[in-house]
């Protein structure tokens, strides 16, 4: 059974796009057949972080009926299934977004997982990400703004899918200013699967185009990553 997983967050730059990126390949790292698919189709950069930007085929001529989904799939670490998306206005101009779930079903054939990235928030292409995938997780970072931004996404998210979503807590400091988990678990009301922490490593590895997973093996991240897909694969064996 394929595991079709939306990101999401309500406030922006919580982190999605490098929790798909890392947690994707941790889980190509344990041989399980990974997609990740960049669904940010006006701001996308999935793509950018793995050195795969500016392919002549993505998500964006996959939905403007031009390409087959497959044709957009391409190899990144450790065997690692990539779907990037273009960045050009023009081709934001020519996509039709109402063939993304279909797009998303083609792709998710014979793949233990299908992660995919999305904008932040509750516009007409988050919705439509959030529509076509399973099952939901969100990124929050560990303040106020954050938690309370997911407060609103979770309204939608469960209107939409039967499986209530879970949390990914990023960039924690173990700062006393962080909000603790079990306050962000008692205001949202969902639990947390992961905690990734503030880790300078995960920036360096997304300047040069790598997963921090495998550009920096003992990171800190790198280490939760790599439990978080093992926390992923738990809950797998659960449902089976
Ligand atoms: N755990 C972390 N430690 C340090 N930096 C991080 C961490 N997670 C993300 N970042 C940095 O934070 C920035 C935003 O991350 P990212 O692009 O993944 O967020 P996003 O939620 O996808 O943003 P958007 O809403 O714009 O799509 C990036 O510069 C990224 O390198
Ligand atoms: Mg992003």
């Amino acid at each position: 059974m394929t595991r079709i997983i939306v990101f999401a967050s309500g406030k922006g730059g919580t982190g999605k796009t490098t929790v798909v990126t890392n947690l994707g390949t941790a889980l190509a790292q344990l041989g399980k057949k990974t997609i990740v698919l960049d669904a940010d189709v006006t701001m996308a950069n999935l793509g950018l972080m793995l050195s795969l930007e500016g392919k002549e085929i993505t998500l964006h001529e996959v939905l403007a009926g031009k390409k087959k989904a497959k044709q957009a799939v391409y190899k990144g670490p450790a065997g690692l299934n990539v779907v990037p998306c273009g960045m050009s206005l023009e081709g934001v101009q020519k996509i039709k977004l109402e063939r993304l779930k279909k797009v998303v079903l083609e792709l998710a054939d014979n793949a233990d997982f299908l992660l995919v990235d999305s904008s932040s928030g509750l516009g007409h292409d988050s919705i439509t990400a959030l529509a076509a995938a399973q099952e939901a997780i969100f990124v929050v970072t560990p303040d106020f703004a954050s938690v309370l931004e997911a407060m609103k996404i979770k309204r939608v998210v469960e209107r939409l899918h039967t499986k209530s979503p879970e949390l990914i807590i990023n960039r924690a400091s173990g700062d006393r200013t962080d909000l603790p988990k079990n306050e962000i678990e008692s205001i949202l009301e969902l639990p947390v699967l992961g905690v990734i922490p503030e880790d300078i490593e995960v920036k360096r590895a997304a300047a040069l185009g790598e997963a921090v997973v495998v550009r920096s093996p003992k990171a800190l991240a790198t280490k939760a990553f790599k439990k978080l897909a093992a926390t992923l694969l738990e809950s797998e064996a659960e449902l089976a």
